[in-house]
């Protein structure tokens, strides 16, 4: 049988506050992965969407000059050209699709068009090429919360999805109230790490059998309650404890509603992914809960759970193979969620 040729895809990612590009092989070899975050948007507690798009205008050439030159490579050695389309920032993603499109008609090559959500999913493929659904996905980022069962990776069902804010933007909100910095995700898994989780209980919502929808935004106005007759001296002497006990209430809906629809439905495979798989005790709890249940828990290595341009080239590998590019009228859009293009 004539043995498939090795190619390699140049992938772009510009959804957000990241400017990334990247090259990965039909192994699923990162060659390189270049992530210039912008971290302008400190300053306004939050991502700045025309700022983001005019960052991402000024980076993305020089970025793609580092990357092939670190990677050793020439335009002449890539074979197709991936880009993230939705969902995102549309200024944003804009930058990226215009880019790419310029880049992939003048180098004469294809364009494969990748949703942003799935391409977190397929970050798992990276170390584990030959994770195959069916499994049970955990997709939880800056502005997604969802649970998604997938038998192939074109066939797939949402089970639950927040109804307010996301699980990511709920430990950004929350993490601004504290005047801990911004993206607080990181920030307040670093800190929670010395804390008491049982220090206070903060609300777990939607918390019924056969409920696998999330809701958060009552999360931060509870702990916006909670802080109201703390006095500063207070908050920083215990500033672990409650990011302990925030962190706790977060990681609970997102494992316990994960796992209860797992074990329901004999799931055997569980995967997660988007920025906040990188959270310690959610890879811990949700592994912890996997096992009793018998399901085995994926994650993406930790360099690929923020937003990057590796995970988008990887879900354009499988799309390579059956030629499935898009063409030259190619357009971002905002659409939210896991989706097929
Ligand atoms: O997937 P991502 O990089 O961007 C989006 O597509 O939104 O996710 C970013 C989100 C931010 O909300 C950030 O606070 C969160 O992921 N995040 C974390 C951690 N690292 C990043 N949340 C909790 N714990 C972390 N260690
Ligand atoms: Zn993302």
């Amino acid at each position: 049988m004539k043995k498939n040729r090795q190619f390699k895809i140049l992938a772009f990612e510009t959804s957000c506050d990241d400017t990334s590009v990247a090259v990965i092989n039909s192994e699923y070899q990162v060659l390189v992965n270049l992530i210039s975050s912008q971290t302008t948007h400190e300053d306004f507690g939050g991502v700045v969407p025309e700022l983001a798009s005019r960052l991402h205008l000024k980076n993305i050439m020089k970025l793609t000059q580092a990357a092939m030159s670190i990677a050793e490579l020439t335009f002449k050695d890539i074979d197709a050209i991936a880009v993230s389309v939705n969902p995102g920032l549309i200024g944003a993603l804009l930058v990226g699709v215009s880019f790419a499109k310029s880049l992939a008609y003048s180098l004469g090559k294809p364009i494969i068009a990748v949703n942003h959500m799935l391409g977190h999913i397929y970050a798992n493929r990276i170390e584990n090429p030959d994770l195959l659904p069916p499994y049970l996905a955990l997709v939880v980022s800056g502005g997604h919360t969802e649970i998604v069962n997938f038998r192939s990776m074109a066939d797939f069902d949402i089970i639950g999805k927040t109804r307010d804010d996301a699980a990511g933007e709920a430990f950004d909100k929350i993490a601004k109230l504290l005047n801990l910095g911004y993206p607080g995700g990181p920030i307040v898994d670093k800190y929670s790490k010395d804390g008491n989780p049982q220090f206070h209980k903060f609300p777990r919502p939607l918390n019924k059998k056969d409920n696998y929808d999330f809701s958060f935004s009552g999360l931060k106005t509870s702990v916006r309650n909670y802080l109201l007759d703390k006095t500063n001296d207070f908050i920083k002497e215990h500033i672990s404890d409650i990011t302990a006990s925030i962190q706790q209430a977060i990681v609970d809906s997102l494992v316990s509603k994960t796992i209860s629809y797992a074990k329901k439905n004999n799931v055997e495979t569980i995967i997660v992914a988007g920025g906040v798989s990188a959270n310690s005790l959610l890879r811990k709890e949700i592994t912890e809960q996997g096992r009793k249940i018998g399901a085995k828990v994926f994650f993406p290595a930790l360099e690929y759970c923020m937003d990057n341009a590796a995970m988008i080239g990887a879900a354009a590998i499988e799309k390579y193979k059956i030629k499935n590019f898009a063409d030259l009228s190619l357009n971002a859009f905002s659409t939210k969620g896991v989706r097929n293009i």
